[in-house]
């Protein structure tokens, strides 16, 4: 797969609904297709419409090590309805010892550099590597989650892992997400129920308060235009995990 057929396929699913877009990738990719999950409420939207196609799809989770213990129990519990099993992808053990003995567990608070290193070892380089021998990303992102993702598409050319990154549910609001987990009874995140909208690493997100943008509490000692995890990159740029922030 190149940018060209990258291209064909952007023409091709213009305008399907998010099922429709994972019914065509899992039929034309299969196992080469993975949804990317955080366990968080899009991707748990998404887990169970694949699951409703064909319970043998692809997906993956980035276990920093750090989660909190919620993350996990909505993760047992989603396998456990769906009857699916996870790839899970762990940060290098070597890695993580050098950088703890260094640095410190807390490294994080101490200076953005220090925190984007434990970002690098713990979430981009076991991205790198659990998406190794795949065709097509499929992530949880939406639009209306930072103004950087304003220009988010369903289907994207993902230059930086050269292959195609699909957004299935790009153009949904917070509420769409909301209605389809409460009425197709989608295990959820407990934190979410406890102010927590967006939900990544323990010690890296908290509660939001009343009127707060529903990224206010990941990395919340940083300013907005820090907030980069290196997950997602656009044209040779870090997507800023976060731009509308409260304080902005
Ligand atoms: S982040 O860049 O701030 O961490 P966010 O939490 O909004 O991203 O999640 C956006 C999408 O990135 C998720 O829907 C999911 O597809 C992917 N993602 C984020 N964290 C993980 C993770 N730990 N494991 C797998 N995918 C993840
Ligand atoms: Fe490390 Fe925090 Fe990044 Fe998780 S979110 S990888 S704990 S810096």
């Amino acid at each position: 797969m190149d940018k060209n057929e990258a291209d064909k396929l952007v023409e091709k699913l213009k305008g399907c609904g998010a099922k429709e877009v994972m019914e065509f990738l899992f039929g034309a990719f299969g196992v080469k297709a993975a949804i990317a999950s955080s366990l968080g409420a899009e991707d748990q939207v998404l887990t169970c419409m694949a699951a409703g196609i064909n319970r043998y799809f692809r997906i993956f989770t980035l276990d920093t090590g750090r989660l909190p213990q919620e993350t996990y129990d909505v993760m047992q519990e989603t396998i456990e309805k769906y009857r699916i099993s996870y790839s899970v992808s762990f940060p290098e053990a070597g890695d993580v010892e050098k950088m703890e003995n260094k640095y410190g567990p807390n490294l994080f608070y101490e200076s953005v550099e220090n925190r984007k290193m434990c970002c690098g070892v713990r979430k981009v380089k076991p991205l790198k590597k659990a998406l190794s021998g795949i065709s097509v990303w499929i992530t949880g992102l939406r639009r209306e989650q930072a103004a950087t993702r304003g220009n988010l598409e369903i289907i994207e050319w993902d230059e930086g892992n050269n292959m195609i990154k699909a957004n299935p549910l790009a153009l949904w609001s917070e509420k769409q997400v909301w209605d389809y987990i409460k009425k197709n009874n989608v295990p959820y995140n407990k934190l979410h129920d406890k102010g927590y909208p967006s939900i990544g690493c323990a010690p890296c997100t908290r509660a939001i308060k009343a009127g707060e943008d529903i990224r206010a509490g990941r990395w919340w000692w940083e300013t907005p235009e820090q907030k980069e995890c290196g997950l997602h990159v656009k044209d040779g740029k870090l997507v800023k995990s976060k731009a509308r922030d409260s304080r902005e």
